[in-house]
């Protein structure tokens, strides 16, 4: 299905059509895009909202599709967000393939695409940026000091421009969830934070953007990562309560795979993400290891009993 591109006709809304089911409109412009939402919910509609990077994969698109199924209108907004990378990392070589994004978007029925570009999200003097506190500063925060204060922020700005009704959200990025509904909580955004499950590929590594950058080898030893996040749910369910216990063993086998650094792995058990000692309740495992050159995260939630 061929994505409609339409920038720059004359009269605002300049590039609005009424979605057709011929694939989804790309929209470009900030106030096309507004226009497109006033109009949805002056007739009624919900809408619901999608953020991404592009380079999608089954977890953006479940996120999409849970999107349809609670909401009139779907937009899925693709913007690489140069103010969530640091200097060191890889904004310029992050995937970008804006058109077979489309193709996959179309497939799914989705009803508008938003791709900013760089200028119209930040002006030149652009200076305002959302601080979420220490939430922000612990786990991703101690390796990508600046990470979540660039994802606040783009976040913010996308649900000003789309004021969605439900915003959706992977768990795989487990923190990037609990900065957004600090966020909203705290800045009485009105908007649904919907949280939606981490999806994987067949062997259990969590689906990411990222995982393209893994050489075959590197794939791999990647799977490693979910498998030691089993291993601590099944100590879990077998009643053991140390979490150093857990984590030693966790380490221990993703050891055993060799070549992966583990930055942390971390036992969490509320929206505070204060550390826990025992698991004595719901608790999030979540990790980051460098897998060859390339950083993964993932989570999962154990001790639910
Ligand atoms: O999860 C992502 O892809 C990004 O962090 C987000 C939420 C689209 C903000 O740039």
């Amino acid at each position: 299905m061929r994505p409609t591109i339409s920038e720059s006709a004359p009269k605002k809304p300049r590039d609005w059509r009424e979605p057709t089911g011929d694939g989804p409109q790309l929209l470009v412009e900030s106030e096309v895009v507004r226009a497109a939402v006033r109009k949805a919910r002056q007739a009624g509609k919900s809408v619901g909202l999608v953020p991404t990077m592009g380079a999608l994969h089954e977890g953006h698109l479940s996120l999409l599709e849970t999107a349809k199924t609670e909401c009139d209108l779907s937009i899925v907004s693709i913007f690489v967000n140069p103010t969530q990378f640091s200097p060191q990392e890889d904004f310029r070589n992050y995937p970008r393939d804006l058109t077979r994004d489309m193709e996959l978007l179309g497939r799914l029925g989705c009803d508008i695409v938003f791709a900013p570009t760089n200028d119209a999200m930040y002006a030149p003097n652009h200076a305002t940026s959302v601080d979420v506190g220490p939430i922000g500063q612990m786990l991703e925060g101690e390796f990508r000091p600046t990470h979540f204060r660039g994802v606040a922020t783009i976040v913010l700005k996308l649900f000003q421009l789309v004021s969605a009704d439900r915003a959706y959200f992977g768990r795989k990025d487990y923190q990037q969830t609990i900065v957004v509904r600090q966020m909203v909580a705290d800045l009485d955004v009105p908007i649904d934070v919907r949280v939606c499950p981490t999806v994987r590929e067949a062997d259990g590594l969590a689906m990411s953007s990222r995982n393209v950058y893994l050489s075959a080898d590197d794939r791999r030893r990647a799977v490693v990562l979910s498998k030691s996040l089993l291993l601590a749910e099944q100590l879990a369910n077998s009643g053991e309560r140390d979490v150093a216990t857990i984590r030693r063993l966790m380490q221990q086998e993703i050891d055993n795979v060799g070549g992966i650094n583990v930055q942390y792995i971390a036992f969490v058990a509320d929206a505070t993400l204060t550390p826990v000692a025992r698991i004595d309740g719901p608790t999030t495992v979540a990790l980051a290891a460098i897998v060859g050159n390339t950083r993964l995260i993932d989570n999962m939630l154990i001790g639910v009993t």
